[in-house]
């Protein structure tokens, strides 16, 4: 007999993930880059976890995404897919692991899938790399786009910003993600780009769209979990909500650690053997 503790949770897949759309369901998708802070956010009941090269910011302290190694992702993706039990996990193909070619994208995501034993993958890029998805989805491999602000372009476009506000660069993603959807990706993410927009591209293909920064009108959302759990304080964007200020908890936590330390308060008569 089969007891709630000892019942495995059912699994997302990307069939679930196109389900929540049909139906209506947001979905819920955080990052994470290791063991411990996956098993927090799978028990929590996150939909998708994404181990993003994002990693490369909050995890390695470097300025941009481009950095981070296909290596370095996939030791981030083994240490979150040990921890998860119901999630999908979508691991991001790193700057330089798939714009070679698309054999190269290939053999990039293929390490990915056998090496970490995660579910899927996401690339930055509308037409320019349809070759690669398409070759990586020949291969069985799920693949997520991202399009909008692609961070691992950063000294194309010069900054930040929002993009595709102008007619021109707005009708490009358009197209690009009516191509991402017809090479067969299961979802697209959309970053920083104005809401009318990201609304009507949700309307028009039928695969989920995952916003940040992107607003309420898309099939589910993303956020990087440093950024909203208040670890990483330098970043206030106007989309980001805060969930909580672990800086400050952590920092006050470890003021206190040193203080007991140091009046030798700790450890006390219980605490020792
Ligand atoms: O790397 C990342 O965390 C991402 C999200 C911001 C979507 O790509």
């Amino acid at each position: 007999m089969s007891t709630a503790k000892n019942q495995k949770a059912k699994r997302v897949t990307t069939h679930t993930i196109q389900e929540m759309k049909n139906s209506g369901e947001k979905i819920s998708m955080l990052t994470s880059y290791d063991y411990s802070m996956a098993k927090i956010v799978d028990a929590a009941g996150i939909d998708i976890i994404l181990v993003g090269d994002s990693a490369s910011n909050v995890m390695a302290g470097h300025e941009t995404t481009l950095p981070i190694t296909l290596d370095q992702m996939i030791y981030h993706a083994s240490s979150v897919v040990r921890a998860i039990n119901r999630c999908l996990v979508v691991v991001d193909l790193p700057f330089g692991a798939y714009q070679g070619n698309s054999k190269e994208a290939l053999t990039s995501a293929i390490r990915i899938m056998k090496e970490s034993g995660a579910h899927a993958v996401k690339l930055e890029g509308g037409e320019e790399i349809i070759e690669s998805t398409e070759r990586i989805l020949s291969a069985g491999i799920p693949v997520m786009g991202h399009l909008g602000l692609t961070p691992q372009s950063i000294y194309k476009f010069g900054t930040y910003v929002v993009r595709a506000k102008e007619e021109e660069e707005a009708k490009k993603l358009v197209e690009d993600a009516m191509a991402l959807e017809e090479a067969g990706c299961f979802a697209i993410v959309l970053e920083k780009i104005p809401s009318k927009l990201a609304k009507m591209v949700a309307e028009k293909v039928r695969i989920p769209i995952i916003g940040i920064g992107a607003g309420g009108g898309v099939d589910g959302q993303v956020l990087v979990i440093h950024d909203m759990l208040g670890i990483n304080q330098e970043f206030s964007p106007r989309f980001l909500r805060r969930y909580n200020d672990l800086y400050n908890g952590i920092k006050g936590s470890v003021e206190q650690y040193i203080e007991d330390v140091k009046s030798k308060d700790f450890p006390n008569e219980k605490e020792q053997y």
